[in-house]
């Protein structure tokens, strides 16, 4: 028999856990120079990670079925990540097999001015996980495995699940900056962004969001730091099939030029939330 007590002092827990929950920080966004410095330091970690990838050997059937096993390492990995707190507000880290955090609410007493990050509904991920099944996969075709120096011949699923898993996340992280930007982007023109929001102008969001010559410099960025990968393994004697350096760049171009229009998708669907509209309208 459950006591009314014991229900009441349930219920009041429950109340202030959820209260707690929707407590979130107050998280001011940095300015354009800097957020592009974040994201140009990022490219060193992604292509790295690519470049371990690419001297995997991948068995033909390994992403059958839509990529079914890959998608079941990553849900035990994400359910344990989920309990540590990985995906909570503000980390800018989404799962890719379990459900988003919940998105921020305005309320008059927490309204949201231009500037503060918020957490919408949109993400990026199932875009993600579509260009690195069907694009970028294709790129992991070395026939053995390169370790180095040493043993060249263990196919292990263990070591291709977990760099494809880094590799997503690095991805997914990097692209999430996208509403961290968007929100700089927003507050630094709000009567313009807010006249597109009003008008659902999509494509005039997208143009008022992107910046060729960034994206250009990122593209340039991403090649030389993949030519200087190869390089680096090459003069430094790793066994290597004679195409490891063309795959590489090739690759990395792939993916920069797939992760920049998914980053401007969500800049975009961050800025129509209309979470942001209604609440801004005051
Ligand atoms: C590793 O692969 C290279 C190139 O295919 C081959 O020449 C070499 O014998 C392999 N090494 C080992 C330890 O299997
Ligand atoms: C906002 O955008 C509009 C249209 O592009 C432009 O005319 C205006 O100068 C911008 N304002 C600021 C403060 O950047
Ligand atoms: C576009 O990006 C370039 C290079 O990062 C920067 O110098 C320029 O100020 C940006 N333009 C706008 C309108 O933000
Ligand atoms: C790859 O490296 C080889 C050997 O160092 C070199 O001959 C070739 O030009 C390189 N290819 C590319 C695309 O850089
Ligand atoms: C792997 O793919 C790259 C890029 O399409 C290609 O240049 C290379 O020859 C391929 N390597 C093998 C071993 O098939
Ligand atoms: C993301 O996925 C949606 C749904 O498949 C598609 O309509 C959209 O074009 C994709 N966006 C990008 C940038 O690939």
């Amino acid at each position: 028999m459950v006591s009314t007590q014991a229900l009441l002092i349930f219920f009041s827990l429950w109340s202030v856990q959820s209260a707690l929950a929707l407590a979130r920080p107050y998280l001011p966004v940095p300015g354009l120079a800097q957020i592009r410095d974040i994201l140009a330091n990022l490219e060193a970690p992604i292509i790295s990670a690519l470049t371990e990838r690419i001297n995997l050997v991948t068995p033909p059937d390994l992403y059958a079925n839509d990529g079914a096993g890959l998608m079941s390492y990553l849900l035990a990995r994400e359910t344990s990540a989920a309990s540590s707190g990985r995906y909570d507000y503000g980390k800018l880290e989404y799962p890719f097999t379990l459900p988003p955090i919940p998105p921020d609410i305005a309320t008059p007493s927490d309204p949201f001015p231009p500037g503060r990050f918020h957490q919408d509904t949109y993400s990026g991920n199932p875009n993600i996980t579509t260009f690195y099944l069907t694009t970028l996969v294709p790129f992991f075709n070395s026939s053995t495995s390169y370790f180095y120096h040493l043993d060249n011949s263990t196919y292990n699923p263990d070591a291709v699940y977990n760099l494809d898993a880094t590799l997503l996340a690095l991805l997914s992280h990097r692209a999430h900056i996208g509403k961290v930007v968007a929100e700089t982007k927003y507050a630094s023109n709000v009567t313009e962004m807010t006249k597109l929001i009003k008008a659902s102008d999509s494509a005039g969001l997208l143009a008022a969001i992107t910046n060729t010559t960034q994206e250009a410099a990122v593209y340039a960025q991403a090649s030389t730091a993949a030519s200087g990968f190869s390089a680096g393994w090459i003069q430094a004697g790793a066994i290597l099939p004679v195409t490891f350096n063309s795959t590489l760049e090739a690759a990395t171009q792939t993916l920069f030029h797939e992760l920049v229009p998914i980053t401007s998708e969500i800049e975009v669907q961050y800025v129509r939330d209309l979470n942001v509209i209604l609440l801004r309208r005051h």
